[in-house]
């Protein structure tokens, strides 16, 4: 017996960040897309929890027990008081620290898939509550479609999306820590009065209707300078994207791969080839979105 789930990547097409709260975390608007670029989740029952990777970033993914997959797997085994005795095997396309969610998809992954397995009964919901205590965006990876995200980004509201956008992604030659994203932010912010993050509702209407353009000029990012203070050379990405014909270009979350809104396949093709010749990032995807949240691939 088996089971294998398929679980997208996210592009934050807003992200407002508030000041730091007294337990560490910023209070967030998060506007978040799921895309198509998927991990692949498969578990079968072993002695011990064991987790394993391939695909090529896979030399990047710890395989210890910080993996979000294997903290997922003991949340629900300790939860239901089952045996965390299960395989997990992550087949890794999401690049790894790159602010697509990489890490919350195996998280929300693993924890659907052992479900699946040991056939607990949990109900959504509480599948939902463990995902926010493993993580800020592990929820929105087990819903995907897009979703607004506050709180520390784990209490979600489904949006309506009335169209397909299509993106460009570029992914950079080293990760970012999404901690230390949070802390440049505060550097940099140190001293001035930060307002309550809000959604904005040009980007909530331009979503509803489907309209990359409205989109376009609605996207915004309040990690970017942290991001592009720490990696400078992002800029140059954004730029080249820009040049090319997006229709706008940012870091998705708290980056470093960067994200570029196109009109069409068409376009995302252009885009892609642009960006590689450029010369200013290591490897180019293309995908669209919305993308559903965690489905079950298989299991027999
Ligand atoms: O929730 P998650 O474990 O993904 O968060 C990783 C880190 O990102 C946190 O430890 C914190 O430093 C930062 N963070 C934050 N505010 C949020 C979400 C994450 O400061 N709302």
């Amino acid at each position: 017996m088996s089971v294998t789930v398929r679980v997208p990547a996210k592009v934050n097409v807003q992200l407002a960040v508030g000041a730091a709260r007294p337990d560490g975390f910023h209070d967030l608007a998060n506007v978040f897309l799921a895309v198509g670029l998927y991990d692949e989740i498969t578990v079968t029952p072993a002695d011990e929890l064991r987790v394993t990777c391939d695909g090529p970033d896979a030399d990047q993914v710890p395989l210890d027990r910080t993996n979000l997959a294997a903290r997922a797997a003991e949340a629900l085994a300790g939860r239901y008081g089952r045996s965390p005795g299960v395989h997990i095997h992550i087949a890794k396309d999401i690049p790894v620290a790159g602010g697509m969610a990489g890490g919350s998809a195996d998280g929300a992954g693993a924890l659907v898939a052992c479900d699946a397995l040991w056939q607990t009964g949990a109900s959504r919901d509480e599948l939902l509550d463990i995902c926010a205590e493993l993580g800020s965006d592990v929820p929105f990876s087990l819903v995907g479609g897009a979703a607004l995200g506050i709180g520390r980004g784990e209490q979600l509201t489904p949006l309506e999306v009335g169209g397909t956008f299509h993106w460009v992604f570029a992914m950079a030659g080293r990760g970012l820590s999404t901690p230390a994203v949070f802390r440049e932010f505060d550097r940099l912010g140190e001293g001035t009065d930060l307002p309550e993050p809000v959604a904005s509702q040009e980007l909530l209407a331009a979503l509803a209707k489907g309209d990359p353009d409205a989109l376009a000029a609605a996207v915004s990012n309040d990690l970017q300078p942290a991001a592009l203070s720490l990696f400078p050379e992002l800029a140059g990405t954004l730029a080249a994207g820009r040049a090319a014909g997006a229709l706008t270009a940012l870091v998705s979350g708290s980056g470093p791969t960067t994200a570029f809104l196109v009109r069409d396949p068409e376009s995302a093709a252009a885009v892609a080839q642009a960006l590689l010749a450029s010369g200013t990032c290591r490897t180019v995807r293309t995908a669209s979105g919305p993308a559903p949240g965690v489905t079950v691939a298989a299991a027999g």
